[in-house]
This record gives C-alpha cells, sequence and structure tokens, in this order.
C-alpha cells in the first residue's frame, strides 16, 4: 500500500481525480462546456469551484461527460510522484477524445503546471494550456490564445492574490459543507516539501470577505464551512476598523477569524485545516473551547517522531516540543479529535528514528492519520542537500507498520465512543443503505444511523448514541432530534 487513508471524508490530501460538475446547472445559459477534475488537497478542490465560477462568466457550463467537452481541465497535484504519474497517465486517456474532436481543449492547472511550467507542453503533446495557480483570471484569455491554435502558459505566482471577490461555484456539494479558503501560499520551508514552489508566498484573504462567504453559505442552506489553508493558525488580516473613532487598524488572527466565523449562527459548524504544530496558539485552542460550533476536530501533522529527523525536515519542533502540544490540547480541549500526517523513510532515517515515529503516534493516540512514505521532489531543499538513502523495500516495510499502529489506535479510539452520544450534523444518505442517514460528530468521525420514518433531512442535527463501530465508522441510534436546526 502506497498511500493509507483511514478516513472516508478526506479533507487534506491525495483524493484521486474527481470529475466535479455543480449539482443544478441551467444548461441553456452556457454557449460551451468545460470537465474539470480535481487531484490534491482540498485547496484545489476549492481552486476548481473558482475556476468554475471565472468560466460561469464567459459562459461555459460545466459537465461532467467528457464527449460534451470543448475544454477539459486537470487541477494537479506534485506533493509526491505518485501523484504526478497518476495525472499523467489521464492525460494519455484524453487522447482518444481529442482525436475524435479535435477542436477539443486540454488544459493543465494546478501545483504541476506550475512546477514544470513551459516543460509540460513539450513532454505531453497533446495539452494546449498550463496555467498556474495564481493565473486562474487570465483563463478566458487563455482559452482565447489557445483556440488560434497556439500554445498557452501562464504560470505567475503572486504575492496578493486570492480571489476574494470571485464568488466560487460550488461543484458536486451535498448543499450542507464546504469548504472556504482562507488563505494561499506557505513561507514554510519543509525540506521535503514542493508546495512553497508551486503556490509561492503566504498571503492571508480579507477577513470581511470570508465572513460574508460564510454567511451567504449558511442563507443558502449549509451548515458547515472548513476553512482552509497550508498553515491556516499563521492567517493575520490587517484592516481599516470600521468601529467608530477608531483610528487603528484592526488586526485579525486566526483566533479572531474562528471567532467571527463561528457567530454567523450556532447551528454552522466551523472546521479548519492545516495546522502546522509550530504555530497553533492558546488563544486558537481557548477559542476553540468557549464556541459549541467549532468542531473539535485538529489536524496536527507530526511527519516523524525523531528529533533529529524533524531538524532535517526543517520542522523547526522537537518531539518533545510536540508531545507538550498534544498534552496543552488535550488540557483545554479533553473531547478534541487530533489527526496527524506521517512520513516514513525520509533521508538517513534509521530503525531508531522509525521507532520514535510509532511511539509518538503510540503517545498522541491519533484517531486518524494520512499516512506516506517519503517521495523525493526535485527543487526541495531535501533533494538538493541529502541523499534519499532509504530503499523503497524499507520504506514500504516502515509505511506498512505505520499504517498497522495507526489502524490500531482508530479502532481503540472509536471502540472508546461506544455507548457515547454525539451530536451528529446530517449530510446525506449513507453510502451503503438509503434507510441510513451519514453525518459527522465534531470530532469528525462518520457516524452512521437509520432514519427510522423520523420527518429529518439533510442537515439537521441529531443526538446519536453509538451502538457499534467499525474502524472508520461509529453506527448507532437518534437520541434526539435538535429542534432549533429542524
Ligand atoms: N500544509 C500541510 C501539509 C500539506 S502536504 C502541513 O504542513 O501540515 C500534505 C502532506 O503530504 C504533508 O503533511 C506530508 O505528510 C506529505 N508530504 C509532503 N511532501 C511529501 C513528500 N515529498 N513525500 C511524501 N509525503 C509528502
Ligand atoms: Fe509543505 Fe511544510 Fe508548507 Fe505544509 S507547512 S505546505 S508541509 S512547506
Ligand atoms: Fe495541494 Fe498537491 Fe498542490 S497537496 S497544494 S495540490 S502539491
Amino acid at each position: 500500500m502506497e498511500i493509507a487513508e483511514i478516513s472516508s471524508k478526506v479533507h487534506n490530501e491525495a483524493r484521486q481525480g474527481e470529475v466535479l460538475a455543480p449539482a443544478i446547472q441551467e444548461e441553456k445559459l452556457y454557449r460551451k462546456k468545460f470537465m474539470i477534475e480535481s487531484y490534491g488537497c482540498a485547496m484545489n478542490f476549492a481552486d476548481s469551484e473558482i475556476v468554475a465560477s471565472i468560466l460561469n462568466k464567459e459562459g461555459y457550463g460545466a459537465t461532467k461527460i467528457l464527449e460534451e467537452a470543448d475544454i477539459v481541465l486537470l487541477n494537479t497535484c506534485s506533493i509526491r510522484e505518485k501523484a504526478e504519474q497518476t495525472i499523467r497517465k489521464r492525460l494519455t486517456e484524453f487522447k482518444k477524445a481529442k482525436l475524435a474532436k479535435r477542436s477539443m481543449l486540454v488544459g493543465v492547472l494546478g501545483c504541476m503546471a506550475e512546477r514544470l511550467k513551459g516543460k509540460l507542453l513539450e513532454e505531453e503533446k497533446l495539452v494546449d494550456l498550463v496555467i498556474g495557480p495564481d493565473a486562474y483570471r487570465t483563463l478566458p484569455l487563455l482559452i482565447e490564445e489557445a483556440e488560434t491554435g497556439q500554445k498557452a502558459v501562464n504560470v505567475l505566482l503572486s504575492r496578493d492574490e486570492t480571489y476574494a471577490d470571485i464568488a466560487p461555484v460550488r461543484l458536486d456539494s451535498n448543499g450542507i459543507t464546504a469548504f472556504v479558503s482562507i488563505m494561499r501560499g506557505c513561507n514554510n520551508m519543509c525540506s521535503f516539501c514542493v508546495v512553497p514552489f508551486t503556490r509561492g508566498r503566504e498571503r492571508s484573504r480579507d477577513a470581511a470577505s470570508i465572513v460574508h462567504e460564510c454567511t451567504e453559505l449558511f442563507n443558502q442552506g449549509y451548515r458547515e464551512v472548513t476553512l482552509l489553508g497550508q498553515n491556516v493558525d499563521s492567517y493575520f488580516w490587517t484592516a481599516l476598523s470600521n468601529e467608530p473613532a477608531a483610528d487603528k487598524l484592526s488586526e485579525v488572527t486566526f483566533a479572531g477569524l474562528l471567532e467571527k466565523v463561528a457567530l454567523i449562527s450556532p447551528l454552522l459548524r466551523v472546521r479548519f485545516s492545516t495546522s502546522h504544530p509550530k504555530d497553533i496558539t492558546d488563544e486558537v485552542l481557548f477559542t476553540m473551547a468557549r464556541y459549541e460550533n467549532i468542531c473539535k476536530y485538529i489536524h496536527l501533522p507530526v511527519q516523524s517522531g525523531s528529533t533529529r529527523v524533524l531538524q532535517l525536515m526543517n520542522r523547526t519542533y522537537t518531539r518533545e516540543w510536540y508531545m507538550a502540544k498534544v498534552n496543552r490540547i488535550r488540557e483545554i480541549l479533553p473531547d478534541c479529535s487530533i489527526s496527524s500526517d506521517v512520513i516514513a523513510g525520509f533521508c538517513t532515517e534509521t530503525e531508531e528514528d522509525h521507532q520514535d515515529t510509532l511511539s509518538i503516534l503510540q503517545f498522541s493516540g491519533y484517531d486518524m492519520s494520512y499516512m506516506f512514505f517519503y517521495s523525493e521532489r526535485p527543487g526541495t531543499l531535501a533533494a538538493r542537500r541529502y541523499l534519499d538513502d532509504v530503499p523503497l523495500d524499507v520504506k514500504k516495510r516502515r509505511l506498512d507498520e505505520i499504517v498497522k499502529l495507526q489502524n490500531r489506535l482508530s479502532m481503540e479510539s472509536n471502540i472508546r465512543d461506544i455507548g457515547r452520544t454525539f451530536k451528529v450534523l446530517i449530510e446525506g444518505n449513507s453510502r451503503k443503505s438509503e434507510s441510513d442517514w451519514s453525518g459527522r460528530s465534531s470530532q469528525n468521525k462518520v457516524v452512521v444511523f437509520p432514519k427510522n420514518d423520523r420527518p429529518l433531512t439533510k442537515g439537521n442535527y441529531v443526538t446519536v448514541k453509538v451502538k457499534k463501530v467499525t474502524g472508520a465508522t461509529l453506527i448507532g441510534e437518534i437520541t434526539s432530534v435538535v429542534e432549533e436546526s429542524i
């Protein structure tokens, strides 16, 4: 197994290509059709919704049917070699469609476009457009250019683009949960990571535009927003204050933003991802404790349990520092779940380092983790400075041990929930049966329970008592309906 995911609701990483199209679309309004497939993290999925909005304005409607599309877009990920291979394979599958419809344009968006730039055009002959994550506003112009038979490239990174004014077109939405991008880029230079190169400098989005977008979502019936950024805890926005007599600038930290969004309505749940352990503050933890509707769930990627490896990774914390952070979360938020990202077999990793990783998983008792073996990315600090010297079979064996341990920890965490009652936001039918609802607890665990002919609908809150569990799901029965939610 190369990538293991112990979660059914992937929010962070490694989503395979999904074709996205809006649930409802007035077909006749659009003169042309585009198809967009998204890979990688939630940021990319959120970006695809911005791209859809830009294209809608130009008269393009979304389709899921390749043959119908005038333009096919792949929103790509470069995080590991495997992610790029998947996309290259997918590109070759477009050859036939393009032969059948010569006017069809193929565009590569996102991180792979940014990493490879014009080289992609040489390597993948059928690609007509290459557009980096900060250049989506120029997409209509680039399409026009490509329609004349020229290849079109824009991979300029920006210091201030946040697409704050663009209302995303929700693609394939359940109408209840939505991603809201609050910042872009990353200033951390984790030595293994390609993101700072593909996404550019960190910049925060105007707080007022975020609150506005979340309020609109709530008014449309959405009941959960996930605030997205590579490192949400370093969110920082300075704005002119509207308060009378205040001539100072008002500053919004991440804790301040969380509070503003939580105050929209107690019926709107707030989640966020991702927190870098070095940046999550007590202020954020206390804000989470103060508001019932801020979900008690923190994704706190550890990457490795060995201080020596963490130093090589440039994570800027030690094993002990990370463990103290976990303790602090448990102290302030006793019912908070914690998940992690883990990399097996980073450069120079010894068996002892690997044991340190296993023991930190055990110490933290993660409810869930995303686990990977190290994949060298060209241009990163690690690729330039260190030898990728752990053999593949060793990486895979260590990853396997990590996965096995995490599976056990997830199961143990779920078993502890048997007999407990959780407030659940109903997101839709369970995947297995239309007579069951599926939703999530504040702790981000999937909860499935029978409908039992109650007049409920998605978007309602219920309390559910857990009767039994699997490794990834809690199964229970409704004990009450949260009246104000219906
Ligand atoms: N910004 C987030 C992570 C984004 S990338 C954070 O800092 O937490 C998601 C995860 O992919 C990382 O946490 C890491 O575990 C993994 N990852 C990143 N680069 C990788 C590489 N070169 N090889 C293997 N896994 C990698
Ligand atoms: Fe990559 Fe580190 Fe930035 Fe996360 S914080 S995106 S791992 S450089
Ligand atoms: Fe996300 Fe992949 Fe880019 S994880 S930021 S889409 S490299």
